[in-house]
């Protein structure tokens, strides 16, 4: 979806753009290619990696390019170090890139037998083996239920809780094959996944506290948007497709007066008009294409 994200930021030249999830560059260059002559890019990442790349990747003539390493949430500061006061658009491309699964060499995959990290910023201090490594067995439980939506949260929290007392959980690869004991093998057998799917999605999900970085960001990206910019969200997880629908929402329609009343009198302005009435959804073409791609959803809105 990445032309359709791209378009639905309305690029032009001159404009000043944020792409709060730098990941391979791959929106970025494009967008830049779009703002320039004349335009200002601004682009964040957590991850170490994708700030090199991006700074060997993008260059062009007639734009500024700031490069930031640090999280969408703290945009806010990030804007007004650089002396920007409202921006034309903001993106943001949420969940891993193909360098973190691939090659990061830091656990994202349960292919992989790597050091149980997960941190997309390694400057900061928990991993996902000091997670499991310290979690009790309801707390392991409640993160691979809640943000990995698993059947077998409770059943995979015991297993792991009962093998780390004789042997500490530090690789993918220990991880991979304890979460696929834990699942009853007629169960497995019936899902589409690999068994450890869901429970190195959560983790991860809470390694780099992602839904709270997503909320602190929907709190304030539409005051940083001039009249008619756009903040254009691509979801991969249902739980932040939903708070982004649901702060969209919000922001389009306010208004909390009873329906009966003849006219809103709670005085609550809309401060947005929603872009994507409708979640958009990767095409069957492009699901064929990246697989990967099968569960984004795009949403969108534009600042009055
Ligand atoms: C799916 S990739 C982005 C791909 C990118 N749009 C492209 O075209 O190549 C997601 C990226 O978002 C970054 N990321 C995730 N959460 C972040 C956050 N809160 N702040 C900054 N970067 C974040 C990850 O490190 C990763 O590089």
């Amino acid at each position: 979806m990445l032309e359709e994200a791209v378009d639905m930021l309305a690029c032009r030249p001159g404009k000043i753009i944020v792409d709060g999830t730098l990941g391979g560059s791959g929106h970025a260059r494009r967008i830049c290619e779009q703002i320039v002559p004349g335009g200002v890019f601004v682009g964040i990442d957590r991850d170490r990696d994708a700030i090199d790349r991006a700074r060997r990747v993008l260059a062009a003539k007639g734009l500024r390019i700031h490069i930031v390493h640090g999280n969408f949430a703290d945009l806010p500061l990030f804007l007004s170090q650089l002396g920007i006061s409202g921006v034309d658009g903001i993106l943001i491309d949420i969940g891993l890139s193909l360098h973190q699964i691939e090659a990061s060499g830091r656990g994202f995959s349960f292919g992989r037998d790597e050091p149980l990290d997960m941190r997309m910023d390694v400057r900061s201090e928990v991993t996902a083996a000091d997670l499991v490594a310290s979690m009790t067995e309801r707390e392991l439980t409640q993160t691979f239920s809640r943000y990995g939506e698993e059947r077998w949260a409770a059943r995979i929290a015991r297993h792991l809780v009962a093998q780390r007392k004789t042997q500490p959980v530090t690789t993918s690869g220990q991880l991979a094959r304890l979460v696929s004991e834990a699942v009853p093998a007629a169960a497995a057998r019936k899902q589409k996944i690999h068994p450890a799917t869901r429970v190195f999605m959560a983790l991860r999900i809470a390694v780099n506290r992602e839904l709270e970085a997503l909320d602190r960001f929907l709190e304030t990206a539409v005051d940083l948007l001039n009249p008619g910019g756009r903040l254009c969200v691509l979801a991969f997880h249902s739980l932040e497709d939903r708070m982004v629908k649901q702060r969209f929402r919000d922001l389009a329609h306010p208004c909390t007066c009873p329906p009966r009343l003849p006219r809103c009198a709670c005085g609550r302005q809309p401060r947005a008009r929603l872009l994507t009435r409708k979640v958009r959804r990767p095409t069957d073409a492009e699901i064929r294409k990246n697989p990967m791609a099968r569960s984004t959803r795009l949403r969108a809105v534009e600042a009055l």
